[in-house]
């Protein structure tokens, strides 16, 4: 087991702190779904309270750092070579609807490079973690992704377009590419969290378009960590949020091929 650096210490206390306010949020959705006017309004005050509290936890053991928010966007900090890239709620649509399946997602960026990951996971108390070179855990687990090598074993994460996104067509087309060959597709509505799982060998690999970077910027390094590949439609080795195609190293390049087939 490796201990745990003083950064991703910082990232996940603050992770905590913001959790410990999510779940109280989380118990009065589950009241409010009841309720005529619905929890549209308390949600995104959630967020937001979230987001918040992930700020200042981080402001005042990083000072001068940057962050990309979800909420408030990019805020310039006096170290130009350090930011933080934060999802407060990644699965807002989950939570909306009382499903116990969303996270807080932290990435730092140093000079343009994510260095430092943390995802957390509230309802199952699980913390993902990883730094780059030094390998990516859960809770206290090194991770590894999975082993599985034939698509026909795989079980792949997606995330399918919502209203107001482009690519619905597409994606159908690539759904219909894909489904044929694999044991599985999922859509569980976080992808910090679909990364993750990959990481912990649960799902084999992932694909989605259109996302943003706070989605995907500490997940991907977690894959990575535990010996996976992320890429995107052009085999580069990229974290790219137009379109992520992500697996361990037998499955990435299946999923890749079929994607590109889909589209041809
Ligand atoms: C969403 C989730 C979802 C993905 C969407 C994202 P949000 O983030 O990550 O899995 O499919 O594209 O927007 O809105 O819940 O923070
Ligand atoms: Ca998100
Ligand atoms: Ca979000």
């Amino acid at each position: 087991m490796a201990q745990a650096s003083a950064l991703l210490n910082i990232m996940m206390d603050a992770a905590r702190k913001a959790a410990r306010k999510l779940n109280r949020d989380f118990g009065e959705v589950e009241n409010l779904q009841v309720s005529k006017k619905g929890p549209a309004d308390f949600v995104s005050a959630a967020d937001k309270a979230a987001e918040r509290i992930l700020v200042e936890v981080l402001e005042e053991k990083r000072p001068g750092y940057g962050f990309l928010l979800e909420e408030s966007g990019a805020v310039k900090g006096t170290d130009p070579s350090h930011r933080f890239i934060i999802d407060p709620l990644d699965g807002t649509t989950n939570f909306l609807h009382a499903i116990p399946h969303f996270s807080i997602s932290i990435a730092l960026e140093r000079e343009g490079e994510i260095v430092a990951g943390v995802v957390y996971d509230p309802m199952r108390d699980e913390m993902f973690r990883a730094e780059r070179f030094k390998g990516a855990f859960l809770n206290d687990r090194r991770l590894e992704v999975s082993s599985r090598a034939l698509m026909a074993d795989a079980v792949i994460a997606t995330g399918i377009p919502h209203m107001g996104r482009p690519g619905h067509a597409r994606f159908l087309k690539e759904l219909h590419r894909i489904t044929p060959h694999v044991a599985s597709v999922r859509r569980f509505g976080s992808a910090a969290l679909d990364l993750c799982w990959l990481a912990a060998g649960r799902y084999d690999g992932y694909w989605e378009r259109n996302i943003q970077l706070w989605d995907v910027a500490a997940g991907a390094l977690i894959v990575r960590e535990a010996g996976g590949l992320v890429g995107d439609d052009t085999g580069e080795n990229t974290i790219d949020p137009a379109i992520i195609i992500a697996g361990n190293a037998q499955i990435q390049p299946q999923l890749l091929a079929l994607i590109n087939k889909a589209n041809a």
